[in-house]
């Protein structure tokens, strides 16, 4: 259902407007001056023209051509502005959400205790979203609804949009942030608004509240987003069956086999670029000795044990 030229919110059309006038102008721009070029090639050929001519100005042609790219650039302006100008302009009335950027994920808090991995909104309700970044410079892009506004950290950017569109659509992280930059991902949800209250109220979500402690610090710290849950590989090697597993590791120059157990996990989270598992590439992720403390050490290696026990 959802196609590239949805208007999935009040904004996509104004939006729209500039670009296709701006394109349409480059267009006929191309094609004329191209056309314009090969005629002059031909016409003005030496062997039509044997005795070259000199003449210093012509005066028509240089206001023709001062006044008419003005009027151009100023109907593109005017295109630009009349788009721009309502997108930094909340409506008093805008639900406020707050979007953390992090690497390498995006979270919505909703202010109640509600915090989600997908933008839900309300239809046809004004939302403020309040872009706060908690490590480097991300982008917040909802293409279908034609906004994108940088996620700096330290500075309050925000952006509002109206959803006229029900539907899922996709957000991008749109900033270069390092190496999971095109897993930074997330969904827009517009629902209607029962629906929309009904899922703000019930704050016992999954995704809300993992069933283990483990797990919640896991998803916390993004560590998803380049270790699979389901045996793939992405960045990192899978979370499944990972207690006790018997893996090879590289260490320094030489392989060795080593069994994944509590002083492994630890280890591997404190310090992950001493072992490497065989067929991973080493310096892909940053010790997260100052981000989890050694309690929370051993509920991660909890939640592993039991998520193999569970089998
Ligand atoms: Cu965050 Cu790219």
């Amino acid at each position: 259902m959802e196609t590239l030229f949805n208007e999935g919110s009040n904004l996509a059309g104004a939006v729209d407007r500039a670009f296709i006038f701006i394109f349409a102008i480059s267009f006929i721009f191309t094609i004329g001056i191209t056309a314009l070029m090969i005629y002059i090639l031909i016409h003005f050929s030496r062997k039509r023209n044997k005795n070259p001519q000199q003449f210093s100005h012509n005066t028509k042609l240089e206001v023709a051509w001062t006044i008419i790219p003005l009027i151009i650039v100023m109907m593109m302006f005017y295109y630009g502005w009349v788009g721009f100008a309502p997108m930094r302009k909340v409506p008093a009335n805008a639900m406020p959400v707050t979007v953390i950027g992090k690497m390498w994920s995006w979270e919505f808090d909703y202010g109640n205790g509600k915090v989600s991995k997908e933008l839900v909104v309300p239809f046809n309700r004004n939302v403020k979203l309040n872009l706060v970044s908690l490590d480097v410079n991300h982008s917040l892009f909802i293409p279908a609804f034609r906004v994108k506004e940088d996620v700096i950290p330290g500075y309050n950017n925000y952006l509002w949009f109206r959803p006229i569109m029900k539907g899922t659509f996709d957000i991008y992280c749109t900033e270069y942030c390092g190496l999971a930059h095109s897993n930074m991902l997330a969904k827009a949800i517009v629902v209607d608004s029962l629906e929309f209250n009904k899922w703000l109220a019930d704050l016992k979500v999954a995704d809300n509240l993992p069933d283990h402690p483990g797990l919640a610090i896991v998803k916390a710290n993004a560590c998803l987003t380049c270790h699979s849950m389901d045996g793939s590989k992405i960045i990192g090697p899978s979370f499944k069956g990972l207690y006790g597993r018997k893996t090879v590791v590289v260490a320094g120059t030489g392989e060795k086999e080593i069994e994944e157990n509590d002083e492994y996990i630890k280890r591997s989270i404190i310090d992950p670029n001493i072992e490497i598992v065989k067929g991973f590439n080493q310096g892909l992720m940053l010790s997260y000795k100052d981000k989890i403390s050694a309690e929370e050490l051993d509920k991660i290696v909890d939640y592993f044990k039991s998520a193999v026990e569970k089998k």
